[in-house]
């Protein structure tokens, strides 16, 4: 277990988990939660740079618990844990913040787009996300972090920051690597498809949530958004099309290209069922399996629990060592 590589990564609870989280990232937490050490976090400090409701956000937070397992993390072979249970990620966001410039963090594409759409809320905190994220990552070892593709320039954020701690202070952390996956790494909305698949988009036809019933899914998928060409083909220009393909290619293991090929000559409509039964097939184990852990509270709590045990351990390990480099008088 020691020689393998580590993996971190986490979901905001805000909003509901969807195909685009899905399909970008925890489909492939699974997938690699054999071969490394896994450690994979509701990242509840991070929703809070938004507005939430606290009682629906505790509530969400143990949904995306639950969620996690219902896809398959093993509790027996990965960590869970939620983020605010292991309070070094804020200590190291602190040290981290102060070798991390404005200039970086102004750059930052999410916080220009967030703070378009929350004009009333533009806080400190949604301008520094990006150094707590950073402090996620780098409190592990991380190795490999399996992200879509939104958040690729987080993640050089965080490269940045390592490698200038490490020449700063001298060696100290490992210096993570993305894993981007080559077909889903960006989901589209199915309303705007030139937009992200969004958890907090305000209408729900534009997302999948992993929860909704086969009749919604459907539903949502016959409304998706295309083009008036009729032709089932990949490429440029063509951002609904390519996007079913896309789902569709993600879940059976095809390029788009190759599922594009699959469907020549058919009409719209029967690209859009077909990608409805894939998606359907694919969420059904995960929600007979939600449903079974969710009512399950002491187990959940007996996973979040012994989750932040672990994480705190290896977490704290980290941080006396960058407590120790900066000149902090130890404890
Ligand atoms: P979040 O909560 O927005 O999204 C969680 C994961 O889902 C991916 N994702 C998508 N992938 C494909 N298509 C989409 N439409 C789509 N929408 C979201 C995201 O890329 C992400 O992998 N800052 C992060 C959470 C975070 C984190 C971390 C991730 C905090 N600390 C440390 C990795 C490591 C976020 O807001 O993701």
């Amino acid at each position: 277990m020691q020689d393998k590589k580590m993996i971190f990564s986490g979901v905001q609870p805000s909003g509901c988990i969807t195909l685009g989280n899905y399909i970008g990232a925890i489909k492939n937490w699974v997938k690699l939660q054999k071969d490394y050490r896994c450690i994979y976090s509701v990242v509840d400090m991070h929703s809070i740079t938004v507005r939430q409701n606290p009682k629906e956000l505790r509530a969400r937070a143990l949904q995306f618990l639950a969620l996690y397992m219902a896809c398959g993390i093993d509790p027996d072979e990965s960590i869970m844990f939620f983020q605010s249970h292991v309070p070094a990620h804020a200590e190291l966001s602190w040290v981290l913040s102060c070798n991390t410039y404005m200039g970086e963090l102004s750059r930052m594409t999410q916080f220009k787009d967030k703070s378009a759409k929350h004009e009333d809320n533009i806080n400190a905190g949604l301008f520094t996300y990006p150094v707590l994220m950073a402090a996620d990552i780098l409190l592990y070892g991380t190795d490999l972090v399996p992200v879509g593709v939104d958040q690729k320039q987080h993640l050089e954020l965080a490269r940045d920051i390592a490698i200038r701690f490490n020449h700063l202070y001298g060696d100290t952390f490992t210096v993570p690597e993305g894993y981007i996956p080559p077909v889903g790494a960006r989901v589209m909305s199915l309303q705007d498809p030139t937009s992200k698949m969004s958890k907090s988009d305000p209408n729900p036809n534009g997302y999948i949530w992993v929860l909704d019933e086969p009749d919604v899914i459907v539903k949502k998928l016959k409304k998706a958004v295309t083009d008036s060409e009729g032709v089932i083909e990949y490429r440029e220009g063509k951002h609904g099309v390519n996007n079913l393909l896309s789902i569709y290619g993600a879940i059976v293991g095809k390029t788009p290209r190759e599922a594009a090929l699959e469907f020549e000559g058919q009409g719209y409509g029967n690209l859009k069922m077909r990608v409805a039964e894939a998606v359907c097939e694919e969420l059904r184990p995960v929600q007979e399996k939600y449903k079974a852990i969710s009512e399950d509270k002491s187990y959940l709590e007996s996973v979040y629990k012994a989750g932040a045990e672990k994480a705190g351990e290896l977490a704290e390990k980290t941080l006396r060592k960058v407590y120790d480099k900066v000149g902090f008088v130890l404890r």
